[in-house]
Formats: structure tokens, C-alpha cells, sequence
């Protein structure tokens, strides 16, 4: 039996009218790819929060690396990129090396007292997503997807054994989705690091996740990515509430 990295049992959450999360039980296995997906407004977001913490458990229990999340203090071990992440405007004066160094911050306060071995580790994870040529490059010179592969970096500089990215692709074309998804896997495989991942790419997914999860308020579907393509059309609309037509792409 792989560790369980996070563990949510019958829990719910409301915000002051909306019941956005109603018993949940969840578990992410070390070593898994997890693609959730779910129509827009189903709670995947506020999923994420309660396992940052950004969002106060209510009902039910939470476990983060076998430890009760209110007791949880390695935070160092789960990076998160958000949605949002991808938003310098041209001409933003912070190089990449800067950026990713931000992701030691909360180590060591100040990146101007970093050590030897920290700017080795910010070179290591600016070098894991294939950006090294870019290290001294203004972050807001880049394209969108190159600026999602920073932040990446900068979450790994942490070496986190869980990465949790909030529909990371969001504003990268085609091309750059691709090669995005490739670093994904490549991370998940070669570097063993666990991945949520919400997507409404559900196509690409079922190619690269070891398990689809489909939210909408309750949990509607945990399993394989083929047995997920396998739902009949009945079943993922009532799931999303409108018919979803499920592409698969062939790489
Ligand atoms: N800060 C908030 N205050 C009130 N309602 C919210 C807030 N954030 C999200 N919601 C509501 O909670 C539900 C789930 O939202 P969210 O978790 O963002 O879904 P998703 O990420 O799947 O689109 C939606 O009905 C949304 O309108
Ligand atoms: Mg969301």
C-alpha cells in the first residue's frame, strides 16, 4: 500500500448560502496523477483551499501526510500553481532566477542571503521544467506558457512531494499545452512527485492521469481514466448538467 498523502472523509463545506462541497471522501495515494474535473462552479476550487488551509475545514476530517490538517506543519512538502499564476505583464522587473528563488523565501526570508547550495537548487528546478536558458530573463518577456513552467519551478524549489495546480493552462495555446502536460508527466514518473491537477482538458487527461476524479458538489466518479472515457453520455450529463463530449487526442 503506497502512503496517503491526503485523506478527506465526509466533508463539507458552505459558504454563507452556497453548499459547495457536500460529503466528500477523497484520497490521494503517493505517486498518483490525479485529473479532477467537474463542470465550472462545482467545488473543485474550494476543494483545493481546504487542503491548502486557505479555506477553514467545517465538516468532517482532513489528513495531510497522515497528520490531521490543523496540526499539519510541512508545508514545504505540497507546492501549489494557481490559476491566476500566469499574469506578469511585459516588462516586469523580476528576473526567473528571481521568481523561482521566491519559492525559498519561506525558508530563508531574504533572497539576497541566499546560500550556495539554495541558488544551486533554484538552478535544479528552473533546469526541471527546461527554462535554464531563460534564468536572467525578465519573467514578463516570456510567453504564457513559458510563465506557468516558472512557476512550476518555483513551487518544485521546495521539493514538494505533492504539486497541486488549479487549471494551470488556462490562457496557453495548444502547443505549449502540450509540451505543459509532457513536464507534468515527466514529473510524476522521473521524479515520483504526486499531482492534482484540475482540468477541464478531460481529452488530454485521460492520457496522462493514473485517475480521473469528477466533482459537482458530491463526488461523482473516482477511477481509471478509460473507465472514465467509458461513462455513457447519460451519465455525464447528468453528472455536468449538459452533454460533455469527451475527446480523446492521440499523441
Ligand atoms: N468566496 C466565495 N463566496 C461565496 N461563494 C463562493 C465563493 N467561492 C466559490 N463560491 C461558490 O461555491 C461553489 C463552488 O465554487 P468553486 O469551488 O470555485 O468551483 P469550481 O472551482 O469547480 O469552478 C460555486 O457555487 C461558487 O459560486
Ligand atoms: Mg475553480
Amino acid at each position: 500500500m503506497s502512503e496517503s498523502l491526503v485523506s478527506m472523509k465526509n466533508v463539507s463545506y458552505s459558504y454563507e448560502t452556497t453548499k459547495a462541497l457536500i460529503d466528500i471522501n477523497f484520497e490521494i495515494k503517493k505517486g498518483a496523477f490525479i485529473g479532477l474535473v467537474g463542470p465550472n462552479g462545482g467545488g473543485k476550487t474550494t476543494l483545493i483551499k481546504l487542503l491548502l488551509g486557505l479555506a477553514k475545514n467545517q465538516k468532517g476530517s482532513i489528513e495531510l501526510f497522515g497528520t490531521k490538517i490543523n496540526k499539519f506543519k510541512d508545508w514545504n512538502k505540497i507546492g501549489f500553481v494557481s490559476q491566476k499564476a500566469n499574469s506578469f505583464n511585459k516588462g516586469f522587473p523580476a528576473t526567473v532566477y528571481e521568481v523561482v528563488s521566491m519559492g525559498l523565501t519561506a525558508k530563508v526570508g531574504y533572497f539576497k542571503f541566499l546560500s550556495k547550495a539554495d541558488r544551486r537548487q533554484i538552478e535544479t528546478a528552473v533546469n526541471q521544467v527546461g527554462m535554464l536558458d531563460y534564468l536572467h530573463q525578465n519573467i514578463g518577456d516570456l510567453s504564457g506558457g513559458q510563465q506557468q513552467r516558472v512557476f512550476i519551478a518555483r513551487s518544485l524549489v521546495s521539493n514538494p512531494e505533492l504539486l497541486i495546480l488549479d487549471e494551470p493552462t488556462v490562457g496557453v495555446d495548444t502547443e505549449n499545452v502540450r509540451k505543459f502536460y509532457d513536464l507534468l508527466h515527466n514529473l510524476n514518473e522521473k521524479q515520483n512527485i504526486s499531482l492534482l491537477l484540475v482540468t477541464h482538458d478531460t481529452g488530454t487527461m485521460t492520457h496522462h492521469a493514473t485517475d480521473i476524479v469528477c466533482l459537482n458538489k458530491t463526488l461523482h466518479f473516482h477511477g481509471k481514466p478509460t473507465e472514465f472515457t467509458n461513462l455513457s453520455d447519460r451519465e455525464l450529463s447528468n453528472i455536468y448538467g449538459h452533454p460533455l463530449n469527451v475527446v480523446t487526442h492521440n499523441h
